[in-house]
């Protein structure tokens, strides 16, 4: 496959040295460059190297990802565990002003008050080996993952535990949020999960205003809970739903009239983590089993099972009922489920069972039949779409994408597919990693692509980063505004229009 049959552009406002291509490995062990402590927590007017902001982009871009990977001479196992840091660019009349600020959870400050590392992280072991870590269950809640407004709050996720609440305009961290005590766990788990855990992909139903979402509870028991959370901001557990084994859930959908999980086989080898062995990312492996969907009516009705290809996907870009009344989901599939630990090791060897694709399935609650395809070639994760449609028919799916049949970190494009007609754009960055596209809608239009992405792109060469803002349509560059430091590329943003 060529770059022309991908519809590939190079932005021109990509400033780099010319020479030969770089050796793969190169390109990853700089990868790994962005993980870097962020030092500094600035404020700055933004200058366009490149080109203009429009001046009808009025809102925020909020980012959230792991800004401090290191305490004085300990550095993180894995990203997963980084102290979240929440970047914010305000668009005001083609001004953009940014703003970085880390979440100041108690772990983080115990941390820094002790300058090493206290807490165990889901990819990272304390030093000191087993005995430091052997039956150590509380985990740090690093709030890295992603954002969410909603009822008025602004709310840094991690999956293993409560949001913590921001100030929306100053991103100064107000405390942990469990909803009034709705997310205290007050079952038999409770001495080692005193928190029920709160995903970091909740759900608006634009209908009524409420946001949904579940957490996953280990155990010998795991249980998947769904939360409905009122548009005034109450939390009550909607379904509370014993599991026949553990899953690794990090996603789910939302449709008319169900709450759509993939599930996956995972081998969880629990004495491994609890011993202290290896961190407990380090002790899930997938299986090679079917997988399966797992519908669960929103009316309260009984949750189904439709058994889908061996596979595993981190990520669901949506999902919504065609008039047939079967459930479209476009997912983002890997072959298996990847090791975690492997994901972000340059040294690991490529593995093309673990790069995810842009794949459809179609359920047929009526027959039990689920139909698979694949809507693109590229090797691509994050899926974002417009977010009106969350719930409802989409047609074009964004993400970021590579050409190198490995996963994360190393993307190095922007993607769109055509989920109408199977066509796809890319937009490649070549040395450089932008992070997960947001789609800003342009005001008053009806055209599903009428609008701007914007992507926060890594530099490796310059270890420095700059917001890139694309023509959703066409993909390519409106404007760049470096940045006045790096910020890693991971994970999660959201655009809001205050
Ligand atoms: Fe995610």
């Amino acid at each position: 496959m060529t770059d022309a049959d991908l519809g590939l552009i190079r932005p021109t406002s990509t400033r780099r040295p010319s020479g030969p291509p770089r050796p793969r490995h190169e390109h990853i062990a700089d990868a790994r460059r962005s993980f870097a402590n962020v030092e500094r927590e600035l404020d700055a007017e933004l200058d366009p190297s490149d080109g203009e902001v429009p001046r009808e982009l009025h809102g925020t871009l909020l980012r959230n990802g792991p800004g401090g990977m290191a305490l004085g001479s300990e550095g993180l196992q894995h990203p997963f565990d980084g102290d979240g840091m929440v970047v914010r660019f305000a668009f005001e009349n083609g001004r953009v002003h940014y703003t970085n600020r880390f979440v100041q959870t108690a772990e983080r400050l115990q941390e820094q008050r002790a300058e090493r590392p206290l807490f165990r992280g889901f990819g990272s072991n304390l030093p000191g080996g087993i005995l430091r870590n052997a039956l150590r269950l509380r985990f740090k809640n690093t709030a890295n993952t992603s954002l969410v407004v909603h009822a008025g709050k602004l709310l840094a996720l991690w999956e293993g535990g409560v949001p913590h609440a921001l100030d929306i305009h100053t991103l100064r961290t107000l405390g942990r949020h469990d909803f009034d005590g709705a997310l205290r766990n007050r079952g038999a788990s409770a001495a080692f999960a005193p928190e029920l855990p709160f995903s970091a992909h909740p759900r608006l139903d634009h209908e009524t205003g409420e946001l949904w979402n579940f957490g996953t509870l280990m155990g010998l028991r795991p249980r998947l809970l769904i939360y409905g959370v009122s548009a005034a901001g109450a939390l009550r557990v909607e379904r509370d739903i014993v599991l026949p084994r553990l899953h690794f859930i990090h996603d789910f959908a939302l449709t008319r009239h169900y709450f759509v999980f993939h599930v996956a086989p995972v081998a969880f080898q629990m004495w491994k983590a609890l011993s202290g062995v290896v961190p407990p990312a380090d002790a899930i492996r997938g299986e090679e089993a079917p997988g399966a969907f797992l519908l669960v009516p929103r009316d309260g009705g009984p949750p189904r099972r439709f058994a889908t290809s061996p596979g595993f996907c981190f990520h669901l870009a949506n999902a919504y009922e065609d008039s047939r009344g079967q459930i479209v989901v476009d997912a983002m599939r890997a072959a298996r489920f990847p090791d975690l630990k492997a994901l972000f090791d340059p040294n690991a060897a490529p593995d093309a069972s673990a790069a995810s694709r842009l794949t459809r399935y179609v359920i047929d609650p009526r027959t039990d039949a689920v139909l698979e395809s694949t809507l693109a070639p590229s090797v691509a994760e994050l899926p974002t779409i417009h977010p009106k449609l969350n719930g409802r028919r989409h047609r074009f799916v964004y993400g970021i994408a590579s050409k190198l049949e490995r996963p994360a970190p190393i993307y190095d494009s922007v993607m769109k597919v055509d989920c109408d007609n199977g066509s796809t754009r890319v937009c490649t960055f070549r040395d450089d990693i932008p992070s997960e596209p947001i789609f800003v809608p342009r005001p008053g239009s009806h055209e599903e692509d009428d609008g701007h992405l914007l992507t926060v792109v890594y530099r490796p060469r310059q270890h420095r980063s700059d917001l890139v803002l694309l023509d959703a349509r066409a993909l390519a560059p409106v404007a760049t505004l470096p940045l006045p430091h790096h910020v890693p590329p991971l994970f999660h943003g959201i655009w809001t229009a205050r």
